[in-house]
């Protein structure tokens, strides 16, 4: 068992701490030696991110895949996605990196109204840029530094084996970040989101899938949506 499976799933958010300083005391407080196997900062193959229910999927969806991660953050996700899922050969993460306030929330695990400022989103980039880098995956990244809707306008229609959609921060943005990206997947290819259990979000990808017509079955668990594009549903 890892330091981190003993984390899980009482107090993950504790593990994130734990990984921005790891001190010998921490080492200790998880029961992890130095010739221990389980902890290093770096490795994210034994960590619980957002995504983490959405991964057995993308792994399991062919080979060479090309697929996109829209909300960044930390990249703690994104570099789980990359050491996990060896059959992504590119996968882009699409963040503008600037400050937010989320409105969504409600009826799910998130505040309603986090506000996220100018000196937490530079220490998020700082950091999503720095796990990158030390992953040990970072010529399968490309970080596109844009919102959701600049950023897609640079993907072709139907080129993206899957979207996982992290972005919103209110019902209309759900509806918005969904319209981005859809097109831009592949016929057979997964489409899926995080925070579902947040009553804005569960709203806006009801609302969007009623627009576009799209009554294939959604998979819902975890806090995660996700299904898969069927033919006739690129606009
Ligand atoms: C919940 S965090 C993403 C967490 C990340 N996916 C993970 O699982 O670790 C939401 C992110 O969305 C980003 N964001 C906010 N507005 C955006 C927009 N219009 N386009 C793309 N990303 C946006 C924020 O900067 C923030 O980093």
């Amino acid at each position: 068992m890892s330091a981190i499976n003993i984390d899980y799933p009482r107090g993950i958010s504790n593990l994130w701490v734990e990984r921005r300083r790891v001190t010998p005391e921490a080492m200790e407080k998880f029961g992890v030696t130095e010739n221990g196997i389980s902890f290093s900062p770096y490795n994210f193959r034994n960590t619980f991110p957002d995504s983490r229910s959405l991964l057995l999927a993308i792994d399991l969806l062919g080979e060479d895949l090309v697929g996109v991660e829209v909300g960044v953050y930390r990249a703690e996700s994104f570099c789980t996605k990359l050491q996990v899922c060896k059959n992504v050969k590119t996968l882009y993460g699409v963040d503008p990196d600037a400050p937010y306030s989320d409105l969504s929330g409600g009826g799910g695990g998130g505040a309603v109204g986090m506000e996220v400022d100018a000196k937490q989103i530079d220490l998020a980039r700082e950091m999503a840029f720095h796990y990158i880098e030390w992953s040990g995956e970072k010529d399968r990244a490309e970080i596109l530094e844009m919102t959701s809707a600049d950023a897609a306008a640079e993907f072709e229609d139907e080129s993206l084996d899957f979207a996982f959609v992290d972005s919103y921060l209110s019902t209309q943005d759900v509806i918005d970040h969904l319209e981005d990206w859809y097109d831009k997947v592949k016929v057979g290819g997964l489409f899926c989101g995080h925070d579902y259990n947040d009553r804005e979000v569960y709203e806006g990808v009801q609302q969007w899938r009623k627009l576009r017509n799209i009554e294939t079955r959604i998979s819902e668990y975890d806090n995660c949506f996700a299904w898969i594009k069927r033919e006739g549903e690129t606009k």
